[in-house]
C-alpha cells in the first residue's frame, strides 16, 4: 500500500456532533449534486521524504514546478503536502482520480478548478504552516481556510495596532501577553480565513472587517463593499500550538445547511 495511503484518523467533526468514532477514515462520496463543505487538516510534523514524495506524485506539472522551486525542505514538504490533500479531499468526494485535476488560481491568487471543467463551481481553500496544513472543498458555499500556528514572538502585537480593526487591537492590549498572543493567532487565522473566502487575501485591507471571538465568531463590516455579514458562517479550532478557521457562506441562504465535516489526520 502507498504510504499516502496510510493516513491516520485524529478526530472527526460535524457542525451538528462529534462523530469521531463512527468516521471512515476517508470523506464518503457524495451522491449528485448535493451542497457540501469539507477540511481535510493533516499534521506534516512527522511526514518522511518517502510520504512526501509519493504526495507529490499526484500534482500537476505546474505545481510540481512550484514544488521545485521552494527552498526551504520543510517549506516545501507542507506545500506538496497542502495540494495532495486537496486533491485527496476532490478524489474522495466527487470520485475522480486525484491525478486528474488541474487547479489554477485567479488574478488575485485564489485557488480554482481549472479541470475537469465540469467541476469549476466547487469552491476550494488551503493553508500552509509549518507542520500543519488543511485543504477545503465546498459546492454551494463560498469556503475559506487557514491554519497558523501560535506566534511566540510578543512583537508580533504591534501587527494588530497597524493592520487590524480598532476594536480588535485595543481587546488585545487589554490582554496579557501569553493570552494577547493565542487570541492575535486565532483573530488572524479568522481574518485570513475571511480574506480568502471573499478571494481578496492581503488586496482587502484587514481593519476592514472585525471578529468577536464568541463562539461561533462573529464579523461586522466597515467596508460597504463587503455585502452583508448575516451570510457569513465561521468556526475555528485548536489544534496542540495552531490554530484553524473557515469561513463560509451559503450561496443559496433558503437552501437547506450541509454539515461542515472537518476530518484531522496524521501520517502513521
Ligand atoms: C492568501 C493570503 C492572505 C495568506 O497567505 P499565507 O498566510 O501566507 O499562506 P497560507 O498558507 O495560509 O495560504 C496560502 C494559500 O492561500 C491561497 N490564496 C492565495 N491568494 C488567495 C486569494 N486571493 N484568495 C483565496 N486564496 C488565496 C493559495 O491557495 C495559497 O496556497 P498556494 O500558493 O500553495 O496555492 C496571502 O498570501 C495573499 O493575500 N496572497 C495573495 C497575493 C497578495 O499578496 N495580494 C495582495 C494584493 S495587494
Amino acid at each position: 500500500m502507498s504510504r499516502t495511503g496510510n493516513l491516520q484518523l485524529l478526530k472527526a467533526h460535524s457542525a451538528e456532533e462529534d462523530r469521531a468514532a463512527e468516521r471512515p477514515l476517508r470523506f464518503e462520496r457524495i451522491d449528485g449534486d448535493e451542497a457540501f463543505l469539507r477540511v481535510a487538516v493533516l499534521d506534516t510534523s512527522c511526514l518522511t521524504d518517502g510520504a512526501i514524495a509519493a504526495m507529490s506524485s499526484s500534482l500537476d506539472e505546474q505545481k510540481k514546478s512550484v514544488a521545485a522551486s521552494i527552498r526551504s525542505a520543510p517549506h516545501r514538504g507542507d506545500f506538496i503536502a497542502a495540494h495532495f490533500l486537496l486533491r485527496r479531499v476532490l478524489e474522495d468526494s466527487l470520485g475522480i482520480p486525484r491525478k486528474l485535476w488541474t487547479i489554477d488560481a485567479t488574478e488575485m491568487g485564489k485557488p480554482v478548478v481549472a479541470s475537469p471543467a465540469a467541476m469549476s463551481k466547487l469552491r476550494i481553500s488551503l493553508s500552509h504552516t509549518r507542520g500543519l496544513v488543511a485543504a477545503g472543498v465546498a459546492r454551494g458555499y463560498e469556503l475559506g481556510v487557514d491554519v497558523e500556528r501560535t506566534s511566540t514572538d510578543a512583537t508580533r502585537l504591534a501587527i494588530s495596532d497597524r493592520f487590524f480593526a480598532p476594536d480588535e487591537a485595543c481587546y488585545l492590549r487589554g490582554l496579557d501577553p501569553g493570552a494577547a498572543l493565542n487570541e492575535f493567532t486565532a483573530l488572524w487565522t479568522l481574518k485570513e480565513a475571511f480574506a480568502k473566502a471573499i478571494g481578496k487575501g492581503f488586496g482587502q485591507p484587514f481593519h476592514s472587517f472585525s471578529f468577536t471571538l464568541s463562539e461561533p465568531p462573529s464579523i461586522t463590516f466597515f467596508d460597504p463593499a463587503l455585502g452583508d455579514p448575516d451570510v457569513w458562517r465561521f468556526w475555528r479550532a485548536p489544534y496542540g500550538r495552531f490554530h484553524l478557521a473557515l469561513a463560509y457562506a451559503p450561496k443559496d441562504m433558503a437552501a437547506p445547511r450541509a454539515p461542515v465535516e472537518v476530518l484531522w489526520w496524521k501520517q502513521s
